[in-house]
């Protein structure tokens, strides 16, 4: 959604003609948008410190880096998430360690329990579709292991656990701010950190290792190697006015989300996802399960057919976030080598048992919360699914007996 508000912030940095985020002190006239945005992101959110990065992609690299995970290091993920948990993990030289989901569609508490070993250093939970990870489960993990925990809050922007904003739970967290995001900058990520040393690190690595201590950057030293993974002040200036808009953008969302589950409990026979605190989830998505495997499948042609799909998402046969189709990942297919570590691990997954995440992901459907819907819309477009599951319930009920 925008406004005149982001136009008034990107103009302004049009006006100085500065669109770096670092230096050139005087020709900016004080316009410091990333600074600006970082330090909004944190009161908002309640963070000590937060590092403004080019995507969530490299925030989640910059935060995995700051805290010292590194080669050989396991990393425990879930099966259910977005390419970037992998990639992130596979750029600092560690190793994922896929695991089965639950019913929250995040990461199985006990299935994390049986991946720990003595190589693994972090733990990094998905809150997926809006909704969190059972927080308390994992922390209790990460404290009897002494493990990390990086908490990956690129789809769960403004959602809360027991009263703390997601991301900022863990050692670290991230947002993104891609396009379709609930707040967006276009492109853009953040960590979010109460360490002032994680902090400090990921200031540095974000920009080449700069310290930012310099009086100019040819002065600056480099205390440790960094790469480019800046956001830009355009990007930055969108993202601030979109913050201040987020408590209007959660409202309409929660509303939306209300009315729409409202609707779809008509279906005889679904269940909701579960979510560990209902007041936290910030509804970006409502997912649901059909009984069975064939029952979705059906119903998602069935919805194709009415041309209803669009917003309902099957992700077990989506090539983006469920591990049965990354065949690229699971066959190791990389342009630079990867180590014998990483790529044996990664082989090993072809082979891996991920049938507890498939009884979950292939009878859930996660149906998208528009922001521009008003309530009549919600309510039609909602009673036309709710007409189609019940058609395709009755049909694959006959079919069975
Ligand atoms: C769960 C999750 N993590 C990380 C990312 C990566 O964010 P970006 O697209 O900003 O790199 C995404 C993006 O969709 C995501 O959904």
């Amino acid at each position: 959604m925008w406004s005149d508000a982001e136009r008034k912030e990107v103009n302004d940095v049009l006006e100085t003609g500065i669109l770096m985020r670092y230096g050139f002190d005087g020709p900016r006239k004080g316009k410091w948008k990333a600074k600006e945005l970082e330090e909004a992101i944190c009161s908002h959110f309640g963070s000590s410190f937060a590092q403004l990065t080019s995507s969530g992609t490299a925030a989640l690299t910059t935060a995995l880096a700051s805290l010292g995970v590194g080669a050989g290091d396991e990393v425990i993920m879930p099966s259910f998430t977005f390419v970037a948990s992998f990639e992130a993990i596979l750029s600092v030289g560690a190793v994922p360690v896929l695991v089965d989901v639950d019913d929250t569609l995040t990461l199985s508490p006990s299935a994390v329990r049986m991946a720990v070993t003595e190589r693994t250093k972090c733990i990094m939970p998905v809150h997926m579709c809006g909704s969190m990870a059972d927080m308390d489960a994992l922390l209790d993990i990460c404290k009897e292991h002494h493990l990390l925990l990086l908490e990956d809050a690129c789809q769960s922007i403004g959602g809360t656990y027991k009263g703390k904003h997601l991301g900022t739970i863990g050692d670290a967290g991230t947002f993104s701010f891609d396009f379709v995001k609930t707040i967006t900058c276009g492109e853009g990520g953040v960590v979010l950190t109460n360490d002032k040393e994680v902090y400090t690190k990921s200031d540095a690595y974000t920009d080449h290792g700069h310290d930012h201590l310099g009086a100019d950057r040819g002065a600056d030293l480099h205390p440790f190697l960094g790469y480019n993974f800046r956001i830009s002040e355009l990007h930055a200036a969108v993202g601030l006015a979109q913050v201040r808009r987020l408590p209007e953008f959660l409202a309409i969302q929660k509303q939306n989300y209300r009315v729409l589950k409202e609707t779809l409990s008509k279906i005889p026979g679904i269940s909701f996802r579960r979510v560990p605190d209902i007041e936290g989830d910030s509804c970006t998505f409502l997912s649901w399960f059909m009984p069975s495997e064939e029952m979705a499948k059906a119903l998602i042609e069935a919805l194709k057919e009415e041309g209803l799909a669009a917003g309902n998402f099957y992700w077990y046969n989506n090539n983006w976030h469920y591990i049965r189709k990354w065949d690229h990942l699971k066959r190791s297919v990389s342009l630079n080598r990867l180590s014998q570590i990483q790529e044996d691990a990664l082989l090993r997954l072809e082979h891996q048992d991920f049938s507890a995440s498939d009884v979950v992901m292939s009878r859930c459907i996660s149906t998208l919360i528009s922001l521009t819907w008003n309530e009549a819309q919600i309510r039609e477009k909602g009673n036309k699914i709710v007409e189609v599951a019940s058609k395709v319930l009755q049909r694959t009920n006959k079919v069975l007996v």
